[in-house]
């Protein structure tokens, strides 16, 4: 049994922090019960002190699912923390996640705080947690640029105040994977009471690095990603749930973990969370784009079409998708088309047939990008409806 990944989704709330994505409590509800389903461990459900209707849906989701554990976060002040155990009370399985910035930008530009007064403020709030539940994050927020002895001061106190996960949020997406990795490592490693906490990667994607950094961070100690749906999020978003939870489950080699995640509900709430947020998903982004699976270089067709493994590392099905897809294009070769119109119930009873149909279809794709089967249809049918009427016509010369 390999050890196992924590995937903490928080969709809900980080992703609902991308301007223009804002979601109705149903809606979160919706997306919380496909979260479930797909057995994500942790759903960070909202931040119940922004507004009554933030507080509402986190409530629905605490109320609707069963099986992950719901969290609330909330600043580190005593009425974010009570707003957050107020919001959580009907689940069956509860977490608070409180923050506070350690780095000195934040600390002297936004709290106007001194860093002793941010430490005495993280353990005050950590210990108001423990009021509603012994499940607490606690996450120096900009950890990404925080000073590692600070950061090592105050995740101590953190954890000795009653923290069981430790959250490093690289908030503005300026890391760089080899250095996020050495700062999750040093903090395992220098922190005396580490061990009695789970540590957590939570990336932003500004340097499209976010998934990169989550993952180096596991290679050296993290052992819960935080991430969203199609990687929504602040600005350039959040880790992408799809993309860590199957680099981890490709690479079992190089990881040696695996998660709870049912990939095969991946694509489902992927399009959930497209559909109700009216982002759409890029065709060419990976496990959840339309393209994912689809090849149209002949090469590649060739070769799936022989052996699936020669251009695939996963299976199109294991996250949803029906099967992977060959697009007839220009690229296309002659084997890929041929496979394509066995699969339309469209067979030819000579080689020559099917070349001079090929060879008609290469003309088209010349014109027109993608060839759909509808395409493919009509020019088989030209095709025979031409030959019949020469056959046709070479007996009407006949009678002649
Ligand atoms: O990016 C961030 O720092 C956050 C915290 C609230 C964890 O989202
Ligand atoms: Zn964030």
């Amino acid at each position: 049994m390999s050890e196992k990944l924590i995937i903490f989704d928080t969709t809900l709330r980080d992703g609902e922090q991308s301007p223009g994505a804002s979601m109705t409590k149903d809606e979160k509800v919706r997306i919380a019960k496909s979260l479930e389903k797909m057995r994500v461990d942790v759903i960070e459900a909202g931040f119940a002190i922004a507004s009554q209707g933030d507080f509402e849906a986190v409530q629905a989701v605490a109320k609707a699912v069963k099986d992950s554990t719901v969290c609330s976060l909330a600043r580190a002040l005593d009425k974010d923390i009570d707003r957050a155990g107020e919001s959580i009370k009907g689940a069956n399985s509860a977490r608070i996640h409180t923050f506070i910035a350690t780095s000195d930008i934040h600390m002297k530009m936004k709290l106007r705080m001194t860093p002793d007064e941010v430490v005495t403020q993280a353990i005050r709030s950590v210990k108001r947690a423990t009021k509603f539940t012994d499940n607490i994050e606690f996450s120096p927020e900009d950890a990404g640029r925080s000073d590692i002895d600070f950061l090592c001061r105050i995740i101590e106190s953190a954890i000795n105040a009653g923290a069981t996960t430790i959250n490093i949020p690289d908030t503005v997406g300026y890391n760089i994977p080899h250095q996020f990795g050495e700062t999750m490592r040093e903090l395992i490693e220098r922190i005396p009471n580490s061990d009695k906490a789970i540590f957590s990667a939570h990336c932003h994607n500004d340097l499209g690095l976010a998934v990169s950094n989550s993952l180096s961070a596991v290679l050296n100690g993290a052992r819960q990603i935080e991430c969203t749906i199609n990687g929504l999020g602040e600005r350039a978003g959040n880790t992408s749930l799809e993309e860590v939870v199957m680099a981890v489950r490709t690479r079992q080699d190089v990881f040696g973990l695996d998660t709870n995640i049912d990939a095969t509900g991946i694509l489902a709430a992927s399009r959930l969370v497209s559909s109700i947020t009216g982002f759409v998903v890029q065709p060419n982004k990976a496990i959840v784009g339309a393209n994912a699976f689809a090849h149209e270089a002949g090469i590649h067709q060739d070769g799936v079409l022989k052996h699936r493994e020669t251009y695939e590392i996963m299976r199109a099905e294991d996250v949803g998708w029906n099967q992977n897809s060959l697009v007839l294009g220009k690229h296309s070769g002659r084997n890929a088309f041929k496979a394509r119109l066995t699969e339309l119930g469209i067979d030819f009873d000579s080689d020559e047939a099917l070349n001079d149909a090929f060879a008609r279809f290469k003309t088209l794709a010349d014109k027109k990008h993608d060839i759909f089967d509808e395409d493919l249809q009509a020019l088989v049918s030209d095709a025979q409806t031409e030959s019949s009427e020469t056959i046709h016509l070479s007996f009407t010369q006949s009678i002649c």
